[in-house]
């Protein structure tokens, strides 16, 4: 058998009517930055990204000057020489290593896998029928809460009995256990000016929330049009009962 199922979390995007905290998304972004960003990539993310709608609410102006914080490689200019230059808009957020080899080198052989897409929604695993139940019920929220329990999830030592191989750490909810990801959160470890407390529960919830922006940015647009349409859906069924009722009036 495998781990624990992790437990389902109330999370502000979840349900018909959901949307994502916009300063859950901030503190995440700070999270991913000041933390996860020293193993794991986030390809897929660009730096405009950040000022999208239905994302973490930055303006221009604030995604600007996150991305300046960076230094690019870009090149070669007239002179034909690479240089650095501040990060822009257009620019992915950095990668912490320059391949693969470099991060499973770094990490024990195992290469921190890029965030981008981490909390997509899983469970097809599942099979039929429990992946249908599944999409009727937090079928959305599984790739957060999984993340959240996998960050939280840590213990020092592993239960009496298990061999942890060298190298590796004791995750609870780690398929096998044995992750060679340290735990990488503690209290106090990134701050927070809103005053939200700066807590490993609480660095996990922002930062599951942010991964799953990333990995559903449209989120928030598809949960309108979708209610849109089942407004139009009720409106145009009431139309078409008392049309038939009109077209049917004389029929005996
Ligand atoms: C794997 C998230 C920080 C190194 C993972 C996985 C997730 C994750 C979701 C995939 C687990 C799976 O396959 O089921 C995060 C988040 C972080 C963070 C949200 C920040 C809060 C770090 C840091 C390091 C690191 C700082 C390096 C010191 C790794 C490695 C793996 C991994 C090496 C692959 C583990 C294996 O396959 O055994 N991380 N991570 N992560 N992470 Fe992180």
């Amino acid at each position: 058998h495998g781990p624990p199922a992790p437990s389902s979390l109330s999370w502000s995007f979840a349900g018909p009517f959901g949307k994502f905290d916009q300063g859950q998304l901030q503190r995440g972004y700070k999270v991913y930055k000041d933390v996860c960003a020293s193993c794991h990539s986030m390809n897929l993310l660009h730096y405009r990204n950040l000022a999208d709608p239905g994302g973490p609410g930055f303006s221009i102006a604030q995604a600007e000057a996150l991305a300046s914080e960076i230094q690019v490689k870009d090149g070669p200019n007239d002179a034909g020489d690479m240089f650095e230059r501040p990060g822009r808009l257009a620019d992915r957020l950095p990668a912490p290593f320059p391949n693969e080899n470099a991060a499973r080198a770094a990490n024990g052989g195992a290469a921190p896998p890029d965030l981008s897409l981490m909390a997509k929604a899983r469970g097809y695993e599942r099979g039929f029928p429990q992946f249908i139940f599944d999409a009727f019920t937090q079928f959305q929220e599984k790739g957060p809460n999984y993340i959240y329990a996998l960050l939280t999830g840590f213990k020092d030592e592993p239960p009496k009995g298990f061999a942890l191989p060298e190298g590796s750490f004791y995750n609870q909810y780690f398929p096998g256990h044995a992750i060679k990801m340290p735990n990488p959160l503690s209290d106090d470890q990134v701050t927070y000016d809103d005053g939200t407390p700066q807590k490993v529960d609480q660095y996990a919830k922002d930062v599951s929330a942010f991964l799953m922006w990333a990995a559903e940015p449209k989120l928030e647009e598809r949960k309108r049009i979708g209610l849109q349409v089942m407004i139009f859906m009720l409106v145009f069924a009431g139309l078409l009962y008392f049309t038939k009722k009109a077209v049917w009036a004389d029929a005996h």
